[in-house]
């Protein structure tokens, strides 16, 4: 008894201490909260975003406070900067490495205080997220199949899930397609397509029946798990791919998935240097995740019928809509109608904390991109296409896990209604072209 209680002191003290070093990449790098007033206050940030090489974890808006992270050597400069234009502002974390550590620790302590590991409760790994697609395909093999995808640029398979209860047959059923995980460190994003797996499969209600039976479903947990593991073991915060090219750069790897799709390539919102957020890539779809995800929205077997694709990301309290570049697609005022449906769902569960949805052109309420999926999917013809963002309850990306079923339950309520919206206006498409084909008398 006393040996194994020794044992487990030393051990926990000196896995401490390896926690401990983990983050020092961030030691001294703070985040500073900045209420801008308005438009041009707005421009100066991504002036001091570009110059400062800040990054930026939540964009402000009139009513809406920006984080920005900001290395120790460029600290000071930001903070005059924001003094010398009048902008309010506080100091939001001090020391990003300590926040670090004490999200790892929030983890470790929700992990010990639970019985059993939940996939859907839980920042898992890819393997687990892996072992449980396999699983449940095994366990309900007629609703459920797993598609390979193919290999991530460092080699790890990209598998997406595909349910349905008449094997992705009958034309007349619309299919939602939902995405998560492009951006590494948005890690509340995975657990909300593994908790729909759960409300689709394991724990259908009686309400959502109609979702299971009249929906195909197509779910890609984890477009980017290079740089999810990497966020795990080496930089927490790390965003883009974790793809190598030489002659690009020695030693910035990496592109923004979400600037890397064919539209509108390489124009806004991107950064040409190969060490930022931003990058773009070389050309478009230089990222072979980014492929995966053209190639189902492309694929003749699903294209007619992706209804709606959701791409989903943290945070903020968002539901975006094309074109980044700020003009809107032609049936921008149902696109409207239906973010604005999951908006007012998610909203009338939301905890005090977080702040409101908000719904829009993405380039009017956010800021202006190129190349990413949400215009891609609008582009290829998906009527309804999004961006999601989830809330963080002031925690960036650093969600503390005990959020999570909060976050899942109410974003699971948002997708449902989505979907039968979805479902209703591809009705009335499919029948309006059902019934134009010439009768066979
Ligand atoms: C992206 O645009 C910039 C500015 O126009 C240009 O210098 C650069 O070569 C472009 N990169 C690619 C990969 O097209
Ligand atoms: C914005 O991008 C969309 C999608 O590529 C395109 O159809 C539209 O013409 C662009 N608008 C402008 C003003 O360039």
């Amino acid at each position: 008894m006393i040996k194994t209680g020794l044992w487990f002191i030393c051990c926990a003290a000196v896995l401490g201490l390896a926690q401990a070093g983990k983050h020092d990449v961030y030691s001294s790098y703070s985040v500073h909260a900045v209420l801008p007033r308005d438009s041009s206050e707005l421009a100066l940030l991504q002036q001091l975003e570009q110059a400062l090489e800040l990054d930026v974890w939540q964009y402000g808006a009139p009513d809406r406070e920006a984080l920005l992270m900001v290395a120790p050597q460029h600290r000071q400069q930001l903070l005059s900067a924001l003094d010398d234009h009048g902008l309010q502002h506080y100091l939001h974390t001090e020391n990003v490495a300590k926040a670090l550590e004490k999200h790892d620790e929030d983890i470790a302590t929700w992990r010990s205080s639970r019985e059993q590991r939940m996939i859907f409760r839980d920042y898992m790994r890819y393997d687990e997220i892996d072992a449980y697609m396999e699983g449940i395909v095994r366990q309900y093999p007629d609703l459920v199949t797993v598609v390979n995808a193919g290999k991530s640029f460092e080699g790890r398979d990209i598998k997406y899930l595909k349910i349905s209860t008449t094997q992705f047959k009958d034309p007349s059923k619309p299919i939602y397609f939902m995405n998560a995980m492009l951006h590494a460190r948005e890690w509340v994003t995975t657990p909300v397509t593994l908790y729909s797996v759960f409300r689709l499969v394991e724990n259908v209600r009686t309400e959502d029946m109609d979702l299971i039976n009249d929906v195909d479903w197509i779910i890609l947990p984890l477009a980017n798990p290079d740089g999810y593991e990497f966020s795990h073991t080496d930089t927490r915060l790390w965003r883009k791919t974790r793809s190598v090219n030489l002659d690009v750069h020695q030693t910035c790897f990496g592109v923004d998935g979400n600037r890397n799709f064919d539209v509108s390539f390489n124009t806004t919102g991107v950064n040409q240097n190969p060490c930022s957020l931003t990058y773009p890539g070389t050309q478009a779809f230089s990222e072979p995740e980014t492929q995966y995800i053209r190639d189902i929205l492309r694929n003749p077997e699903y294209a007619e019928r992706i209804q709606l694709f959701m791409d989903i990301h943290s945070h903020g309290n968002y539901v975006l809509y094309a074109y980044g570049n700020h003009s809107l697609p032609s049936n921008a005022a149902d696109l409207h109608q239906v973010a604005a449906a999951m908006g007012a769902t998610m909203d009338a569960m939301k905890r005090p904390e977080a702040g409101f949805y908000k719904i829009g052109n993405s380039a009017t309420v956010l800021y202006g991109t190129s190349g990413s999926a949400q215009d891609y999917g609008q582009k290829s013809g998906v009527p309804f296409s999004y961006t999601l963002e989830l809330p963080g309850y002031g925690h960036g990306f650093l969600v503390p896990p005990q959020f999570m079923d909060h976050i899942n339950e109410e974003t699971w309520q948002g997708i449902a209604v989505t979907a039968r919206l979805a479902r209703s206006y591809y009705r009335a498409r499919y029948s309006a072209a059902t019934t134009a084909a010439p009768a066979q008398s």
